[in-house]
């Protein structure tokens, strides 16, 4: 197992558990776009049209979830947050709304629920909402989780199964007649394995040659004081907008933080916060919540989403040896369970679920690695 983001993790600790002998492979541990991210379950608000079939796996992938972390929080004793109020979508004026009644006539055609909301109904859900919002779409059926706490407690569940966790960068694959038979270590050692799974990510063009881009992600890391805190909560629910053509989401978390993503960058693997991304966050946070000038302002990051030329992920077998786990773009948090899932299948030579049909990745070739 190349890779200990959510998708390395995920899949290493399902494996062992299935009773494989697994080593992950990762120097910097879990630091990347799994670290970075906001935690969002939202196949239903974050449908977008051209996306149908990545919208059907997500559905899949979100109805599995739970039961995932459930067995998770088991096996660890850990709490992953995750929470079920969710997800709040406003418009803030004629353009915004049209955009979103038209979204919300393509995710119902898809069979996807959700409630069109009026400015008062918006805000009778979320009563800190600016008073411009003038129409919401909510998706109750839409989770998000505390990704770091989730991170946590798969790295503990790796342990618990016996993962070998090898502290190390993988810098090639190794081959021996037609057939990937492990990997290449920047301390200049080779590991051999029956399977290699490339979780990667961004990194997996690299290693494989696969066509995956890093779109970089500048997300902030809030808190609601508690003097604020004090009369009740400030933010339940997921809300998300669109602000001067620039999406906006904030994600609550249990303890008081809040999560306001994300920039959409591409610049190659720059992981620089700038001046500008904070802005722009910071702003269309207070567009939507103008409470959130008084949050305490915690923490700001980029991370590196691993996208595809269609945004979908790469998961499937690649060559002789080789299974690739990699490019779920905006989607990993949400995948996980259901990527480890097909991890196990792959490496025990058993079909995936009808879902995962169009994201093989025999649709790409890959370039210049061989
Ligand atoms: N799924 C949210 C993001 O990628 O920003």
């Amino acid at each position: 197992m190349v890779g200990g983001g959510v998708i390395g993790l995920a899949a290493a600790y399902r494996l062992a558990e299935s009773g494989a002998a697994v080593r992950l492979v990762d120097a910097s541990g879990t630091t990347g776009a799994s670290w970075a991210a906001a935690g969002m379950l939202a196949p239903i608000s974050e449908a977008v049209f051209g996306e149908e079939e990545l919208t059907r796996l997500n559905v899949a992938a979100v109805a599995q979830f739970a039961a995932f972390a459930a067995a998770l929080e088991d096996r660890t004793n850990l709490a992953v947050g995750l929470r079920t109020e969710g997800t709040l979508a406003v418009a803030l004026n004629a353009d915004d709304r049209s955009a979103l009644d038209r979204l919300s006539e393509f995710r119902t055609a898809l069979g996807l629920p959700s409630e069109t909301l009026n400015g008062r109904q918006a805000r009778a859900l979320e009563p800190y909402l600016a008073t411009e919002v003038q129409a919401g779409v909510f998706a109750a059926d839409d989770l998000s989780v505390d990704n770091r706490s989730y991170l946590q407690a798969l790295a503990l569940a790796n342990d618990l199964a016996g993962v070998e966790s090898v502290r190390d960068d993988v810098t090639a694959l190794v081959r021996d007649h037609g057939r990937v038979t492990g990997v290449r270590t920047a301390t200049g050692g080779s590991l051999t394995a029956a399977s290699v799974v490339l979780c990667t990510g961004a990194l997996t063009q690299r290693l494989a040659g696969y066509p995956i881009q890093p779109v970089k992600g500048q997300i902030l890391r809030l808190a609601v004081p508690a003097r604020l805190r004090s009369s009740g909560s400030v933010l339940t629910r997921t809300v998300r907008g669109i602000v001067r053509g620039s999406e906006v989401y904030l994600v609550p978390r249990a303890g008081g933080e809040v999560v306001v993503g994300a920039t959409q960058e591409q610049q190659g693997f720059d992981t620089q916060v700038t001046a500008g991304g904070v802005y722009e966050l910071l702003r269309n946070a207070y567009e939507l919540l103008p409470i959130s000038s008084e949050f305490d302002f915690v923490e700001a990051r980029a991370g590196l989403r691993p996208g595809s030329p269609d945004n979908g992920p790469l998961v499937g077998p690649a060559e002789n040896g080789l299974i690739l786990a990699t490019g779920h773009y905006r989607n990993g948090i949400l995948l996980s369970a259901m990527t480890a899932e097909a991890v196990v299948r792959l490496v025990a030579g058993q079909p995936l679920a009808e879902e995962w049909k169009p994201f093989g990745p025999d649709r790409f070739s890959p370039s210049g690695h061989h």
